[in-house]
């Protein structure tokens, strides 16, 4: 399990996070649903070792890692599925999935997304915008990572690639991995979710089980009437 304790963060004296708590039980979704700027990003680099927080723990099985490097907390199982394309552009798809994985992690990539499996010699830059998602997403099966914490992995993407990409993680889910779902679409977010956490400006201003509101509640009371409307 991983607990987000009294987070406080930030970036060369601005505070983003103000005390922010959070948890991912082991083998449950947690959507985290919040404005643009609310933090959401930051609280995933702080989780995954990127940032150090300024108060507060990061805490995974009862261990406290706060202090561990990205690698440390990647070793335990955790992988953070980048915002943006998080994948090595002049790299070969097999070079990336090198870089990923250990063993059958090439082999597990291409089961998962058999349109990998014939582009393994091009270069991941020149892949369409879903194939490096998928691309990026693999690394989540290849690293054998128990917690998947994912950043708007379907931004800008084809309804039938998010498609694709959800029932991935549908069956990661079904695996027992866990999930910290960061996703514009808040309707599939809720679908897979257990527990949702909302932010806003860098306070957690809900946190409950997923079906205590509706996705009309969440938009009208928390995200200013849509995803990504200005405050
Ligand atoms: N490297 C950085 N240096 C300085 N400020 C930053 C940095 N990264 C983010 N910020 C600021 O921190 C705040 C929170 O950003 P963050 O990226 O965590 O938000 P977010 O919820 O992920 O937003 P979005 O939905 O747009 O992705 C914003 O005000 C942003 O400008
Ligand atoms: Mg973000």
């Amino acid at each position: 399990m991983l607990q987000l304790e009294r987070i406080t963060a930030g970036y060369s004296g601005a505070t983003v996070l103000r005390d922010v708590t959070l948890r991912v039980p082991d083998g449950t979704v947690v959507a985290l649903l919040g404005p643009n700027g609310s933090g959401k990003t930051t609280l995933l680099r702080v989780a995954a070792g990127l940032l150090d927080p300024s108060g507060g723990r990061v805490v995974l099985d009862g261990d406290d890692v706060t202090t561990l490097a990205p690698h440390q907390r990647r070793a335990r199982g955790v992988c953070l599925v980048p915002e943006g394309r998080g994948v090595f552009p002049a790299l070969t798809v097999r070079e990336n999935l090198r870089v990923f994985s250990r063993g059958a992690g090439i082999d597990r990539a291409v089961e998962a997304f058999p349109v990998l499996g014939q582009r393994l010699d091009q270069v991941a830059g020149t892949l369409s915008g879903g194939e490096q998602q998928m691309l990026a997403l693999s690394r989540a099966y290849a690293e054998d990572a128990r917690l998947v914490m994912l950043d708007e992995v379907s931004m800008g993407l084809a309804p039938k690639v998010v498609d694709e990409i959800l029932a991935f993680l549908a069956r990661l889910v079904a695996q027992g991995t866990s999930l910290l779902l960061v996703e514009q679409y808040v309707a599939k977010a809720l679908e897979l979710a257990d527990y949702v956490c909302v932010l806003d400006r860098g306070r957690l201003a809900f946190a409950g089980e997923g079906d205590e509101l509706s996705v009309d509640d969440i938009l009208a009371s928390y995200l200013g009437g849509g995803v990504g409307a200005t405050r």
